[in-house]
């Protein structure tokens, strides 16, 4: 079955030689990405820069900024069952890239920034994506709330939700500890290494897609 997994962050440019990011490692995805790969799935891994060496029988689809994957995503995900948004896209990017490195000055510099695409957003509407789609959510405050909010706005089947004001996990740990929010049910699962994490992840995301599709589908038992 084909599947989509975005990862990393993305990288949005202020000047040629500058640009604005997270602390994403992408660590999260990739090992969503393997775990696919290993269930024998054919999966694109459409993924901002990272330091992570790329899993083994996975396609790639490197990007730079929001824009980017944005593009990439738009162009791939009709022929995609399953899509795993683990990408922590910016949220803003600056509304104008200097054409030239900006020189130092002693006055205060302004940057003036605009919201990028949001692409988990676009799924349901702009793409017209009808399998089953999975957002993550990164959250300091009221996990449950927000990402309860980001599931019913975004239209996604599962939103695992971890909270990053909890030290040692989630942003570039090896470790998580998620919160799995879905339409009908709440759940946690217990801390685990990022490799542990996405098998389970992977098993509950196949688990929900046959649901869904024999539901949308009940003579239909194949994928
Ligand atoms: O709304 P928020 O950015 O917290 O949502 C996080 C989820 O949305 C993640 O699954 C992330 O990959 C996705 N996202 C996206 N495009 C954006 C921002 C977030 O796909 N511009």
């Amino acid at each position: 079955m084909n599947v989509l997994v975005t990862a990393g962050p993305t990288r949005e440019a202020i000047d040629p030689v500058r640009y604005l990011t997270n602390r994403s490692s992408g660590k999260m995805g990739y090992e969503i990405a393997a775990a696919f790969a290993r269930e024998g799935h054919a999966v694109l891994l459409v993924s901002g820069p990272t330091a992570l060496d790329l899993p083994e029988g996975v396609d790639f689809l490197p990007v730079e900024s929001a824009a980017e994957m944005h593009d990439a995503v738009s162009r791939q995900i009709g022929r995609m069952r399953i899509a795993v948004f683990a990408a922590a896209v910016a949220d803003y990017r600056p509304l104008r890239v200097a054409d030239g490195k900006i020189k130092k000055s002693k006055q205060p510099l302004t940057l003036e920034l605009e919201p990028t695409p949001d692409i988990l957003g676009s799924a349901r509407t702009e793409f017209g994506f009808r399998g089953t789609l999975v957002g993550f959510a990164a959250e300091t405050s009221d996990l449950e709330a927000q990402a309860r909010d980001k599931l019913v706005r975004k239209g996604c089947d599962l939103v695992v939700a971890n909270d990053v004001s909890q030290p040692g996990i989630g942003f570039d740990s090896d470790v998580n500890e998620v919160l799995l929010v879905r339409p009908d049910r709440i759940e946690p699962l217990p801390r685990a290494s990022k490799h542990e994490l996405a098998r389970t992840l992977v098993r509950i995301m196949l688990e929900i897609h046959h649901e869904k599709t024999n539901v949308a589908n009940p003579s239909c038992t194949s994928d």
